[in-house]
């Protein structure tokens, strides 16, 4: 019935049959049009991502399109990567100089804000860093600086960061006698290794103030570094060496103080009571301490000993104890000795305790964690008992075996005390002295002393406790 119906209806209406099937052809056209076009532009968005893909990355942390999942709002809406700078400098914002200033601060080139602007501030954390790698540093942060400063090969600041943003010079600064000012020429940053004209005007200048008394010659060796290391420690500055931005502009301006010379401090002859210095973290010595009669410890031990320099310095008294001590040991047939460490000026100690939290950080740990690593064995500069002349480092020369190991220190830590020594830092005293166990580690107090010592099994902290109340 409904058949017969429908052939009615053709039979009818040929018109109507007609015009559905030209329209079903058409739209069976745009179909096919608009697959093949589909297909295309999937296509070419798919090589656009395998192009991305392969893309190798920049030091840059930007974050990159790397999904290959075609999705159908794409097709029309291919987003672009934002471009990626390829250096950034003074006037740079935005996130990557966030991100720039961020690592700064995490090696400690930038104290200023993390805030996206890249101003003087950022700019001279930047020289720094590259100054320090062997970089040209010219302030920008291209394709290397960059590199080197995300790489592994990135290493912390050794120095104390300058405060930035730059300050301004302020009054804090006394000026005794103004010095003639000077235009400040435009110099790069400089340290040692560095030569030129630029040297030439920084030695002129710091002559003209005083502080510099060798040839002018442009060539920017250890007598200019000391130079500017004097002007800076007398100008308020970081004592680093380097004549940075902050260095010229206070040298060449009318603020920069003529040089100082102090007088050769006394030294102090640590005989009688004066021979149990109480030296430590809670008893800091005086900047310009120095003691007196100290001599060459080769000089008197001759080759009794083994020495790690010829040039290790000691207290007289000391140094005479000590290689009546190693011969008393040698005649026992215990031997050899080497003697390691002796007296260290504030300055030795500095080194030792920046190289100290140097390593720390090169393995790993923040600058606090550095500090505090390093204060378990080595003290503040002003803080050691090498200071004194009166305490050497001793070992049996045989990297093989610990000292603890050898029958060098078995002998020792049975017969110091009768040749005025005292161990000066054990593990059991640990808690009073604030050291680490040292048994290389000895100290001279003289034997009226250290005999009490012994027999009390006192370190010097409470033996001087003791003494105060007899
Ligand atoms: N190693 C000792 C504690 C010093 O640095 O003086
Ligand atoms: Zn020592």
């Amino acid at each position: 019935m409904q058949n017969n119906s429908r052939k009615k209806v053709r039979r009818k209406n040929p018109m109507l049959f007609c015009f559905l099937a030209a329209l079903l052809i058409v739209l069976i056209i745009i179909f096919a049009f608009l697959a093949a076009n589909s297909r295309q532009s999937t296509g070419e968005l798919q090589a656009a991502y395998d192009k991305d893909a392969a893309f190798q990355p920049s030091p840059s942390p930007t974050v990159r399109l790397v999904s290959v999942t075609p999705d159908p709002y794409l097709v029309t809406h291919v987003p672009q990567p934002s471009p990626t700078p390829s250096f950034l400098s003074v006037g740079s914002e935005g996130e990557m100089v966030r991100q720039l200033q961020q690592r700064l601060k995490e090696l400690d080139y930038y104290t200023g804000e993390v805030d996206g602007q890249y101003g003087s501030g950022t700019r001279e954390a930047v020289r720094f860093f590259q100054y320090q790698h062997g970089l040209e540093n010219d302030g920008v942060a291209g394709q290397q600086t960059l590199a080197v400063l995300y790489s592994n090969q990135a290493k912390p600041c050794p120095y104390t960061p300058m405060p930035q943003p730059e300050p301004e010079v302020t009054e804090t600064i006394v000026v005794q006698t103004p010095a003639p000012v000077l235009a400040t020429p435009s110099v790069p940053l400089m340290g040692y290794g560095a030569s030129g004209e630029s040297v030439v005007q920084l030695q002129q200048r710091l002559q003209q103030l005083g502080y510099y008394t060798g040839s002018v010659d442009g060539q920017y060796g250890n007598g200019t570094a000391e130079a500017v290391k004097i002007f800076q420690s007398q100008n308020g500055l970081s004592a680093d060496g380097i004549a940075g931005e902050k260095t010229i502009h206070i040298l060449f301006s009318a603020n920069a103080k003529y040089i100082t010379i102090t007088p050769t401090p006394s030294p102090v002859y640590l005989t009688g009571e004066n021979i149990l210095l109480l030296v430590n973290r809670q008893n800091k010595l005086p900047e310009d301490f120095v003691p007196g009669d100290l001599v060459k410890v080769k000089d008197i031990c001759g080759d009794n000993v083994l020495y790690a320099s010829q040039n290790i310095q000691g207290v007289r008294v000391a140094v005479v104890a000590l290689n009546e001590m190693i011969a008393a040991a040698k005649a026992d047939g215990i031997g050899p000795w080497k003697i390691r460490e002796g007296y260290r000026t504030i300055a030795d100690q500095q080194e030792i305790f920046d190289n100290s939290v140097y390593t720390f950080r090169k393995d790993g740990q923040t600058k606090s964690q550095a500090i505090s690593s390093t204060r378990q064995t080595v003290a503040d500069p002003g803080c050691s008992e090498h200071h004194t002349g009166l305490a050497f480092d001793l070992n049996a020369n045989n990297p093989d075996l610990p000292f603890a190991d050898t029958a060098q220190y078995a002998w020792l830590q049975k017969h110091c005390w009768e040749h005025g020594f005292i161990m000066r830092y054990t593990d059991e005293k640990e808690h009073i002295t604030g050291f680490l166990g040292e048994e290389w580690h000895v100290r001279y107090v003289g034997t009226e002393h250290s005999l009490k010592m012994r027999d009390m099994g006192l370190c010097l902290e409470e033996y001087i406790i003791w003494l105060d109340n007899q």
